[in-house]
């Protein structure tokens, strides 16, 4: 079960060519998709081979697979984990009932929503990511971009084949909108606002693939506890396509800022004009940065209380990050949480239902996660001998979802006025001049093992090759 059929027009694990109708109907879409990918995809790309990993099975390591492909032709297809004998649904008012292999009549308005809006996220980071392409640091780097690119199209494949699979007509329509929204579009958007902002640069790239992508992760690791056995299957395979994501925003903001320090160390300042002179990112333009996706992305987990993620958990359909490894009786009824609340000038906890407040339960985690990362880049700063440390702003920063939006609190958590945000917001927040300036350092860099003056080399290539291998073959 676990290995991919690839002699079919859609590669698959899921014995496609069974059930002729599914089958006809994906392959229907299948050419809408392709469409869709020569308008909206990687721009300027589609003669190149690209060195990318296609999966053989659906095991952690069933990566084996790298070759020189043109994205067009990539191997995008239907791929689930292997069913777990006996699983069973493991939390909410159903625990203990055998894990639903079909979609319960009474859930089956709330799971399409879910569906479709985790698939939305998936194409729109592909439009939102299509022009870096002409601007990249080095062709490390673009190959990297475009394995996103095409595991984001993956992704949207597996929600789709949910959507034609278990949901009929409805689903089948819903499908071809995933095609027709497109990211920053006034008269037809994505659903998700930060999966409308622009990603403008590699910074911007990096930031949103570290922090924006962990969403994901975050996101369907809850999507994987469900009790509707494909749609987590189908997630337990889209998270071994994630680390990669979040390790393309890690390291590349890792070089970003080694190099800076590279720079700092031989001029002797950390003046941001001399930097900037000298053609790196100073670190405070990078925290703006940080700031800026972080506080977008943590609005993506939703209302701090919300009676919808009250009723998914409740019904089976999205458990908490790492459900089943958790100690309590995974029904969470008269249990609490601790929330923050505006109260004048303070925000002060209180105590809330823990089930309406499992968005806030996720992003904490969301939250933990990402500091690590934060952590692991500021020893790249301590290595090099300089005090100044990033950091993760307060989760009240910033916010335009929930409790905190409109607002205003500053990085390090005090609720201030509107005249004080507009005195130090320029000091917090990527400015127009930040991002102006990032912009003017993004030149095609694709000779390879070359990189762009602002970025250091990655320690090591993809796949053990070395960092001037021929990633890209331009044609
Ligand atoms: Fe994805
Ligand atoms: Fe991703």
């Amino acid at each position: 079960m676990s290995s991919i059929n690839y002699s079919e027009k859609i590669p698959n694990n899921v014995n496609l060519s069974e059930d002729r109708a599914l089958q006809r109907a994906l392959e229907h879409w299948q050419p809408n998709y392709l469409q869709w990918w020569q308008d909206m995809g990687p721009d300027g790309s589609q003669n190149f081979d690209v060195y990318l990993r296609t999966a053989i099975n659906t095991t952690p390591d069933g990566w084996a697979q790298f070759g020189h492909v043109k994205m067009p032709d990539y191997r995008w297809g239907i791929f689930l984990a292997a069913q777990e004998e006996g699983r069973q649904v493991n939390f909410g008012e159903h625990k203990g009932e055998a894990a639903w292999q079909d979609v319960p009549g009474e859930h089956r308005a709330n799971l399409r929503r879910i569906i479709v809006t985790q698939g939305d996220t998936e194409p729109a980071s592909v439009e939102q990511q299509r022009h870096l392409g002409l601007t990249c640091p080095s062709q490390y780097d673009l190959r990297n971009l475009f394995q996103v690119n095409v595991e984001e199209g993956r992704h949207l494949w597996a929600m789709v084949y949910l959507l034609h699979k278990y949901f009929g007509r409805d689903g089948r329509e819903e499908a071809e909108a995933l095609l027709q929204r497109n990211s920053g579009s006034e008269d037809n958007p994505r659903i998700l606002q930060a999966f409308n902002e622009e990603t403008p640069d590699w910074l911007a790239f990096y930031m949103f693939t570290y922090f924006t992508d962990r969403d994901g992760k975050f996101q369907l690791c809850a999507l994987a506890e469900s009790g509707f056995d494909p749609l987590s299957r189908t997630c337990r395979f889209m998270l071994t396509e994630e680390a990669h994501h979040m390790f393309v925003g890690e390291s590349g903001v890792s070089r970003t800022i080694q190099r800076t320090c590279e720079v700092m160390k031989q001029v002797g300042t950390d003046d941001p004009d001399v930097l900037r002179q000298h053609g790196v990112i100073d670190l405070p333009t990078i925290q703006r940065y940080l700031n800026f996706h972080f506080s977008v992305t943590i609005d993506l987990f939703g209302a701090d209380q919300s009676s919808n993620a009250a009723t998914f958990y409740a019904s089976g359909l999205k458990g908490r990050y790492e459900e089943t490894k958790r100690g309590d009786d995974h029904q969470l009824k008269g249990e609490h949480y601790k929330i923050l609340e505006v109260q004048g000038d303070k925000l002060v906890e209180k105590e809330v239902p823990l089930l309406n407040s499992l968005n806030e339960v996720l992003r904490d985690d969301y939250i933990k996660d990402s500091i690590a990362g934060i952590g692991r880049w500021n020893k790249v700063i301590e290595k090099a001998g300089f005090a100044f440390r990033l950091q993760a702003p307060h989760k009240a920063f910033n916010r335009h979802i929930g409790t905190f939006a409109g607002i205003r609190v500053s990085p390090d958590g005090r609720v201030i006025s509107e005249a004080e945000w507009q005195a130090n917001v320029r000091n917090w927040l990527a400015t127009e001049e930040d991002r102006a300036y990032v912009a003017s350092l993004m030149g095609r860099v694709v000779e390879p093992g070359k990189m762009a003056n602002w970025i250091a080399p990655p320690p090591i290539g993809i796949n053990r090759q070395a960092v001037d291998f021929e990633y890209i073959r331009f044609n």
